[in-house]
């Protein structure tokens, strides 16, 4: 039975189309790479990772299988979060490139067939954005600070914040100005950084202005957007201080019931086009009922489940996940999304050799005990069983070459979140440090020989790790990440098959895909029997006596309309 895995040889052979599905339901079930440009390819040789570096690969990204790119905000910024505080909302930063490469970029990778996702980011500027610096500069009561949260301080003197809100990154969200003459003079809100003033989404500005900014990128062939923190931007302009136990809809700057018009907005400027465009939304929110309402059929088309994503390695917590997602997707038509992780979590080999395998912000802690090899088995499993669950798969780069979390020298930090935390929390720069794509060289292939060293350096064990070292070794992540998405781009069942739960015993997840594919996860301590099967699809790790050990996930082929559907 075990000699009719698919070989590396055979699955290569189920490449990448040419050019993109005409499908225009291709979302549903697509599988989106997220490109964090600063640390994907340097090329040219600066040590920050660029356009040109991603032109270059993209025949890399091509093979990998993946149908679209998702990237990180590739705007002119000053970085203060990692570009999520953008100057321009039409231009390329200087130091990744020009518009023009964006351009033969999104042109590029249409021609290998992989469309182009971008990060729009509507609840806040960088504070070098031309309408802060206008607002700042025209003062108390002009029409430039109504696109922004100015308010007065209370107090005798105006020196308490307008409200009690907590800011993402900890502290408060509000920043007192200085007026020209030296005094002090109003506060403006962020949510994030003081760095990232948050705009008056009740300004006709601030909707017509993000209106022309998606025309902008979608007439140069870009697919869709993300929406980052799209629960945020609308805020109760009565600036009440925060409820103890809010109902929903009653938060003052979360998941408020009129962001729904935004976005009914921005779908009607994403169906305008012949390839209607995809809003993909960043929506941390726990009700799932009121996260379903971002996916109603003229709203978003998606967003990123990041229930699933925050469970620990744990049968009955990632079934039980699984089974919520699917149950509150459904009443609205939307596919699910599978996310293992992004550039603001702790990578899935790191998280999963933890014994607090699930990820919370406030848990993250330097020194954390970790076995990879362990979160490597796991994250292998993960791999499958996530990318043969139905919906979307998002793959964040480096996951698959099974990139650990690196724990970085103090003084190379530059996320906030890091320092706003008073440095107890060791922020989100140990998943965002350049790929290796050599095993050797100064920068692990990440630039070329002579280039400046790259911006984060690279753990010592990122060379084993490299591209070039798992390219022809068939037990590697990265062949194992190939062989699975060609089968899931080429297998019907896999991809867009019902699923059928399977109650097997154990601590296991299993399922059927359509009528003839089956994802056994084994969770638990020991190994345990397939199902009757007709043969093995692929395998995240080697059988052991015909049983699937622990920490591992076996594709099947069964016969159609098998006895074992629960
Ligand atoms: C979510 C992004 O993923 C994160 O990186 C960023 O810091 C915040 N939104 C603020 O824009």
């Amino acid at each position: 039975m075990d000699n009719d895995v698919l070989s590396p040889a055979a699955s290569a052979a189920e490449a990448a189309p040419a050019a993109v599905d005409a499908d225009l339901d291709w979302w549903r079930t697509a599988v989106i790479y997220q490109v964090y440009v600063r640390s994907f390819a340097d090329g040219d040789g600066d040590g920050t990772g660029d356009l040109a570096g991603v032109r270059s690969r993209l025949p890399y990204l091509a093979a990998l299988g993946v149908d679209a790119l998702w990237f990180n905000p590739w705007y002119p910024s000053p970085l203060a979060d990692g570009g999520y505080d953008i100057e321009d909302y039409r231009g390329i930063h200087p130091m990744f490139g020009t518009l023009a490469d964006a351009e033969a970029l999104i042109t590029e990778a249409r021609a290998v067939g992989i469309r182009t996702i971008i990060d729009i980011v509507p609840n806040h500027v960088s504070d070098r954005h031309p309408w802060f610096q206008a607002a700042l500069a025209a003062g108390p009561g002009s029409p430039e600070r109504e696109r922004f949260w100015f308010h007065e301080g209370g107090g005798d003197a105006g020196e308490l914040a307008p409200t009690d809100w907590v800011s993402s990154f900890q502290g408060s969200t509000w920043t007192r100005t200085e007026n020209p003459d030296g005094t002090p003079g109003e506060w403006y809100l962020h949510l994030f950084t003081p760095e990232q003033p948050d705009l008056n989404w009740n300004h006709p500005d601030v909707r017509a202005e993000h209106e022309d900014v998606l025309r902008f990128w979608f007439d140069r062939g870009v697919a869709g957007v993300r929406i980052d923190s799209a629960a945020l931007p609308v805020k109760d302009a009565a600036l009440p201080m925060l409820p103890e136990r809010p109902s929903p809809g009653e938060h003052p700057h979360v998941d408020r019931d009129e962001i729904h018009d935004i976005y009914r907005a921005w779908r009607a400027v994403a169906d305008s086009y012949d390839e209607p465009r995809v809003l993909v939304g960043e929506v941390w929110l726990e009700d799932a009922a009121r996260f379903a309402r971002y996916l109603r059929p003229d709203e978003m088309h998606t967003a990123f489940n990041f229930d699933f994503m925050t469970q620990p390695w744990d049968a009955r917590a990632m079934r039980a996940s699984i089974t919520r997602t699917l149950a509150e997707h459904a009443p609205v038509g939307a596919p699910a999304t599978w996310v293992l992780s992004n550039h603001d979590i702790t990578r899935p080999v790191t998280r999963y050799g933890r014994e607090d395998s699930g990820f919370a912000f406030d848990r993250k802690r330097f020194g954390t005990p970790t076995d990879l090899a362990l979160g490597t088995r796991r994250a292998r499993a993960a791999a499958l069983l996530t990318a043969a669950l139905p919906g979307c798969l998002y793959v964040y780069q480096g996951d698959e070459l099974g990139l650990p979390e690196a724990e970085l020298p103090l003084d190379v930090i530059e996320d906030p979140m890091h320092f706003r935390s008073g440095g107890v929390d060791p922020g989100r720069d140990g998943c965002r440090v350049p790929l290796p794509w050599t095993g050797s060289g100064a920068s692990l292939g990440f630039g070329g020989d002579d280039a400046a060293a790259p911006w984060l350096p690279q753990p010592a064990v990122f060379a084993a790790l490299a591209v070039e070292r798992q390219e022809g070794d068939p037990s590697s992540m990265l062949l194992l990440y190939r062989d699975a998405l060609a089968l899931r781009r080429n297998r019907t069942d896999l991809r867009a098959g019902e699923l059928t739960w399977l109650d097997l015993p154990g601590d296991v997840i299993a399922f059927r895909r359509g009528a003839s594919c089956v994802c056994l996860t084994n969770l638990g301590a020991a190994p345990v029997a397939l199902p009757p099967h007709t043969g093995i699809l692929l395998t995240s790790a080697p059988l052991a006596d015909g049983m699937l050990p622990p920490d591992s996930t076996v594709w099947l082929t069964v016969e159609p309309a098998g006895e074992e559907s629960a």
